[in-house]
């Protein structure tokens, strides 16, 4: 059997292969011309290089695919609309042509992210109409999902749609790096105290997720929500990982309307002096860690049989061991 992932490169994508060559799996990665594969050194993969508008590459990595874990997104809280627009919305439909070109893949998995619902105040089941919101990201992401939606119905395309929360574990550069680097230099507040229900999932426990959703029937054109049942607060896992680090200094607290309103400040200072990097703080964050992440998972658990194993107390200890390793040592210092 093939197994095709993409973004193989990034952390979702690169612990999938890790996991599936583990497991004696035939794993070809479509990766970028400029990927830094490194990390994936030594295994033994099929590779092929190509952006997601390069349509030869992309026959090329759905040559006989059985099963396609399509991994690869701008995975961002800022950045311009063409990004965007190019990684998650025109990439989707291209890899999805080709999938369905391949006339082999019995199914695709499209990673999405429970930033589709549009950061409702309260959690909300699969059942929940996306809301496009307005930013970059969460407007990518539902437009990539009507794709594959439409890619389902017209063209007979078996796919399944996850979701999940925020992941976490080693190798994860938006929150084990990101968030242990502004903690070690006292810059991380707590929004709203660190109250809300943070919404995590180990990176392993969301793999065996992602691997069920492959192979179960009854997923395709389905869509799941993937979240550890913990009900674990931004607080209880910054002071988690701060205390494992050694980080010195407690992060303070900011409340929420000032959060907002420094977000939208910084937002509007930056786009009207179209300033590339990445505000401090934007709206995406600030919702993400006020507004309880506490996505409902029955339906996973259900029908995929989707049940945690190493949860977040094991998950945060690992991670930990791992920032404290060489590598993890590198990354952060990088
Ligand atoms: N991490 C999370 O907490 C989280 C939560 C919910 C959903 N997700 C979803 O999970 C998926 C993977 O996220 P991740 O955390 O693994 O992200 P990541 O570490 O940033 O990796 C992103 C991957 O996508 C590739 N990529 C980026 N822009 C691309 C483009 N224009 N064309 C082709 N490839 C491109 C990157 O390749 P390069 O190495 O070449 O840049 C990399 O391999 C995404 O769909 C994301 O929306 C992530």
């Amino acid at each position: 059997m093939t197994i095709v992932v993409t973004g193989a490169s990034g952390f979702i994508g690169g612990e999938l292969t890790r996991m599936l060559v583990e497991r004696g799996e035939q794993v070809r990665i479509l990766a970028r011309p400029s990927s830094n594969l490194d990390p994936l050194d030594g295994l033994p993969l099929d590779i092929v290089r190509g952006e997601l508008d390069d349509s030869p590459a992309l026959a090329r990595a759905m040559s006989a695919a059985d099963v396609v874990f399509h991994c690869a997104a701008l995975a961002a809280d800022w950045g311009p609309w063409s990004d965007f627009e190019r990684a998650n919305v025109s990439g989707v439909k291209n890899l999805l042509q080709a999938a369905v070109d391949a006339g082999t893949v019995q199914r695709f998995v499209h990673v999405s992210t429970s930033d589709v619902y549009g950061y409702p105040r309260t959690a909300v089941d699969e059942s929940y109409p996306l809301r496009d919101v307005g930013y970059n990201y969460n407007r990518s992401k539902i437009m990539s999902e009507r794709l594959v939606d439409e890619y389902l119905h017209q063209f007979g395309l078996p796919t399944t749609i996850i979701r999940p929360v925020t992941v976490f574990g080693p190798r994860s550069f938006t929150f084990t790096v990101g968030l242990s680097r502004l903690l070690l230099d006292g810059d991380l507040p707590f929004l709203a105290k660190g109250r809300a229900r943070a919404g995590l999932i180990y990176i392993d426990d969301l793999i065996e997720g992602m691997i069920s959703a492959a192979s179960e029937p009854a997923a395709i054109g389905q869509a799941y929500n993937l979240r550890d049942p913990s009900n674990i607060t931004w607080r209880e896992s910054l002071l988690t990982l701060a205390d494992g680090l050694g980080a010195s200094t407690r992060p303070r607290n900011i409340p929420t309307p000032v959060a907002v309103l420094a977000a939208f400040g910084l937002e509007t200072a930056y786009s009207l002096f179209r300033i590339k990097t990445r505000p401090l703080l934007t709206r995406q964050v600030v919702y993400a860690m006020t507004r309880d992440q506490g996505y409902p998972i029955e339906k996973a658990e259900d029908e995929l049989g989707f049940a945690p194993t190493i949860g977040v107390d094991e998950g945060f200890r690992r991670t930990i061991e791992w920032l404290r390793s060489a590598e993890g040592q590198k990354a952060l210092t990088d």
